[in-house]
This record gives structure tokens, sequence and C-alpha cells, in this order.
């Protein structure tokens, strides 16, 4: 019986290159940010406590309940696949106590139970960043700048900032009274979902598409109305300094995210090119609270996060094609003699920082060659038993139409500068 063929499972994706290349530039551009910006890069398990979630992104959040992918391990401790980076730079944030502001930058996939469709997936990947230690405005205006102007990078440019306050406990929770008596008074109109869930977490029902729960809410109480002269004042400075940067910002006063840890500053980030379903490319906020709920000290936090798959399909919905980082194989070894030599030449010149391929299995001429040109390489670099026997190496570069030009002669001590200054050309 023939093995079953195995795919990756429902909702998940291989990348395979050339789509790799394209990650691989995503992750670099992101990493030189992050470090012009003062944040070293954080690493922690991919599995957690389930508390660490739970108690973090709120036991009633839409992730908690239907998303985690949970399961007991041989201990039956019991854990979940992260679906978020936050709760658990909080954790290890509470676990190590680095000094503050501690400035953590991330790469990592996330998991979440959710239906799949373009742009929404069960493993997805996100970049991201976390600064805890300080409520400055400014550090708001610093961790969106640093996502705006890696949007840029990435070659984007119809992205929109929606931004809200979230306020601190005291405003929302005076909020959130009002709102209760608001949707109390409208239930029969909410949707089949939050008719009955919605005294659960009011919140969500701000969050919900469906066009009966945007009625309802539309006509209902907005959080910026709410807040305190703090948190108004605080919000004020995040926008004035985002507006300081050229860096627009949209009020979206239903911008309450889909977490409960949030406090204060809550944003997101809107690729305009993919339409209106799942187009969100990034969002984040403040969480002045979530350490304290992790076993901390009180200690104010804030970050975003990233989906590496929704910046690439922003890329391809708005034409972007740049590589974002050079992959291109400068040479290929063709070496039909049997020997050692396109081992001992590759080993060099790789040493001398290039990208080097080769042929493998003693084929042909005519198969390396083809392979050469597949490559995609720049250059070949021909080893025949003539070649072995003079001491030359015959160079022939890729690009070039004209046969006899293409080809020349080099002796192996010339080699480095010849390939150099045609690899310059
Ligand atoms: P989030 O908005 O849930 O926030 O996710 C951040 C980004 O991850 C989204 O804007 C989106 O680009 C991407 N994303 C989320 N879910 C999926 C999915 N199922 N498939 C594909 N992409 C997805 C957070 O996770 C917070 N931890 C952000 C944060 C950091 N807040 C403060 N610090």
């Amino acid at each position: 019986m023939s093995p079953p063929l195995f795919q990756a499972p429902i909702g998940t994706h291989d990348v395979l290159a050339p789509q790799s290349a394209l990650w691989e530039g995503v992750v670099a551009t992101f990493a030189e940010f992050a470090y012009r910006y003062g944040f070293t890069l954080i690493l922690t398990p991919m599995f957690e406590e389930i508390g660490v979630f739970n108690r973090g992104i709120g036991e009633n959040s839409d992730v908690a309940t239907k998303e985690m992918y949970v399961f007991q391990d041989r201990g039956e401790r019991t854990y979940a696949l992260r679906p978020e980076g936050t709760a658990s730079v909080v954790r290890a944030f509470v676990q190590h106590q680095p000094t503050i502001p501690y400035k953590a930058w991330y790469v990592t996939p996330a998991f979440r139970y959710e239906r799949p469709q373009a742009g929404r997936y069960r493993q997805h990947h996100q970049l991201g960043v976390e600064v805890l230690g300080s409520d400055d405005p400014a550090v708001d205006v610093e961790v969106i700048t640093l996502a705006w102007r890696f949007y840029q990078s990435l070659g984007l440019t119809q992205v929109r900032l929606l931004v809200n306050s979230m306020g601190h406990d005291e405003c929302r929770g005076r909020y959130i009274d009002v709102l209760r008596g608001h949707l109390e008074e409208y239930r029969e109109q909410l949707c089949d979902e939050h008719r009955d869930s919605w005294s659960q977490n009011p919140l969500r029902v701000l969050d919900c598409k469906k066009p009966e729960c945007v009625a309802v809410t539309d006509v209902g109480p907005m959080l910026p109305d709410f807040l305190c002269a703090d948190c108004a004042s605080h919000f004020d400075s995040v926008r004035g300094g985002l507006r300081d940067l050229n860096i627009d910002t949209t009020l979206d006063p239903r911008l309450v995210r889909g977490f409960d840890y949030y406090t204060r500053t809550t944003f997101e980030f809107v690729a305009e090119a993919l339409g209106s379903a799942q187009n969100a490319i990034g969002g984040g906020g403040r969480y002045d609270g979530l350490a304290e709920q992790l076993g901390g000290k009180p200690v104010s936090g804030i970050g975003f996060g990233s989906g590496i798959e929704r910046l690439l399909l922003a890329r391809e919905a708005e034409g972007v094609t740049s590589p974002l980082i050079n992959r291109v194989t400068d040479v290929f070894i063709v070496d039909t003699t049997g020997s050692d030599a396109a081992t001992v030449l590759a080993d060099l010149l790789r040493g001398q920082g290039l990208a080097v391929e080769r042929a493998f299995d003693g084929r042909s001429m005519r198969s390396q060659m083809k392979l050469a040109d597949r490559s995609g390489a720049r250059v070949a670099l021909v080893i025949g038993p003539q070649e072995l026997a003079t001491g030359q190496i015959t160079m022939r570069d890729l690009r070039s139409d004209d046969f006899e030009q293409a080809q020349v002669s080099v002796a192996r001590e010339d080699l480095s500068a010849a390939l150099l200054a045609l690899l310059n050309k």
C-alpha cells in the first residue's frame, strides 16, 4: 500500500522560493527598523500555560473562547499555542524584570482556529514590537511611527491609520456602563450572536461587523466622549506628535480591538488596496494593566503586531514588485573533470562573499549549462579537463547574447579580480 499523500493542514501554508525571498526581505527590513529604533530581539516559547492568554487577552475574547489551540501535554498541564505575541512578551518581562523601558521586537507564528479565507489563516506570522515601562505619549508616537515607516519602506502607499483611545479603567468603566444601558435597550435588534452575549463584554459589540450591530452601536455612546482629562490629553499628544511627523490619523471611535488588555491608545493600519475584508495589515495599542494581570508590578506597555502574509498581499494589491532583498546567484560552477575542483573553487568564492551554485552527480556539460541558465546566475565558471591541466578557468557571462564576447579564459590567479569586474559591470 502506498503511503498517504500528506498536505499542510487547512488554513496553513508552505512558503517556498521565490516567494520565500520576499519573506526574508520583509523580516530583514523589519529587523533593521527595530534596530534603528532601539529594540532588541526577544524569543519566547511558542506555547504557554493557558492562563497567560486567558488572563492576558481576556477569557471572554473571541480568540480565547473560540480560536485558541489548547492541548494537554503528557504531564497533563494545559497549554495553548500562542494566538498572538503580546501576552508572552509581558509574561517574560514579568519573569525576568529587565531594565525599563524595555523595548523588544519579535517575529513569530501565531495560531488561531479561524475560518480560513484570503488573508486569514490558522497559522499566520507576525512581526511586532512591545515597549514596557513608560506611558509617555512620545512612546506611542515612536511605536506607531516605526510601523508607518516600515510600511513605507516596503513600498506601501495606500495605508490608512485608524486611531482611538480606550481610556484608563475609570473612564472606560463609565463608558461601558452607559454602553450597557444602550445595548440593553436595543438588545432585540442585535445580531444573533450578540443578542445573547452582549452583556458579557459589551465592547465586543462595537467590533461586530454585522449590519444589525453596526446600526445599534452607530446611534449609541462613543468612547472618545467619555475620556477623562488625562486620557484625552494623552490621546491629543499622540495625535499631535504623529501630525508633526506628517503621519495622518483617522479617528475611529469604534476601534476597541479584539483583546481585553487594551487601554488608552489603540490603532490599526488598513491597506486600502485590499478591499474591505482582512485589510488590517497591523494593529496594536497600550496595555497599561497587563503586567499586573500577569502577576507583575503595574507597568505601562504599548506595541503592535503586523501579519507578514497580509503585508505581502497588500504589496501585491498595490502592484509593488521591489524584491526587498538581493537573493540572486552570482556564480554557477560547471565542472566536468570528476575531481574536487568545483568543491574547492566554490569554497573559495563563497569565502569571498559570493553566492555560488554548482551541479552534483557527474552531469554532462550540456546538463550543467542548463542548470546554470536556470539558476539565474550572472556568470558560469567552466572547468573541464583542459582547464584543469592548464590552470585556467573559462568565465562565461550568462546575460550576454554575444557568444564570442561572452566567454573568456582566465588564469586561476586572476580569477577573483576578473570575476568582480564582470559582476560589477
Ligand atoms: P491583532 O490585530 O490580533 O493584534 O493581530 C495583528 C495583525 O496580525 C493583524 O493586523 C493582521 O495583520 C495579522 N493577523 C491576525 N490574525 C490573522 C490571521 N488569522 N491570519 C492572517 N493574519 C492575521 C495582535 O495580535 C496584538 N498582539 C497586537 C499588539 C501588539 N498589541 C499590542 N502589542
